[in-house]
C-alpha cells in the first residue's frame, strides 16, 4: 500500500500537504509531521484535543462513530454533526487519499 497525501488546513487557515503511512492513525501522521494535535491521551478517544473535520462527503463514508468518540465530540468546540471526528480513531483507509482535513479549534 502506497501512502496517502492528504490536506491539512491548521487553525491559522494555512494548508499544508502531508503524507499518511498505512500503519498509522490519522492522528499519528499529524502529530508526526508536526502539526498542533496535542493527542494527551495517546489516541484512547478520551480528551477530544485530536478533534478535526472532514469534508461532508468524506465524512458520509467512513463508519460511524463509536458511542465515546461521539460523546466526546458532542461537547468538544465546534462540533460539527456531519465532520466531527477524532482522528485517533481514523485509521488508514484508501478512501481518505487525497481529501482535505481541517484541525479543529483547541480545547
Ligand atoms: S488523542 Fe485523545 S481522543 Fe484522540
Amino acid at each position: 500500500m502506497s501512502n496517502n497525501k492528504l490536506t491539512i488546513i491548521d487553525r491559522k487557515g494555512s494548508s499544508h500537504e502531508l503524507e499518511w503511512e498505512p500503519d498509522q492513525t490519522l492522528m499519528e501522521a499529524l502529530r508526526d509531521n508536526d502539526l498542533p494535535v496535542l493527542a494527551s491521551c495517546g489516541g484512547t478517544a478520551s480528551c477530544a484535543t485530536c478533534h478535526v473535520f472532514l469534508e461532508k462527503e468524506v465524512f458520509e463514508t467512513l463508519n460511524e462513530r463509536s458511542e465515546d468518540e461521539f460523546e466526546l465530540l458532542v461537547d468538544a468546540e465546534g462540533y460539527q454533526e456531519c465532520g466531527s471526528r477524532l482522528s485517533c480513531q481514523l485509521g488508514f483507509s484508501e478512501e481518505l487519499n487525497g481529501v482535505t482535513v481541517t484541525l479543529a479549534p483547541e480545547e
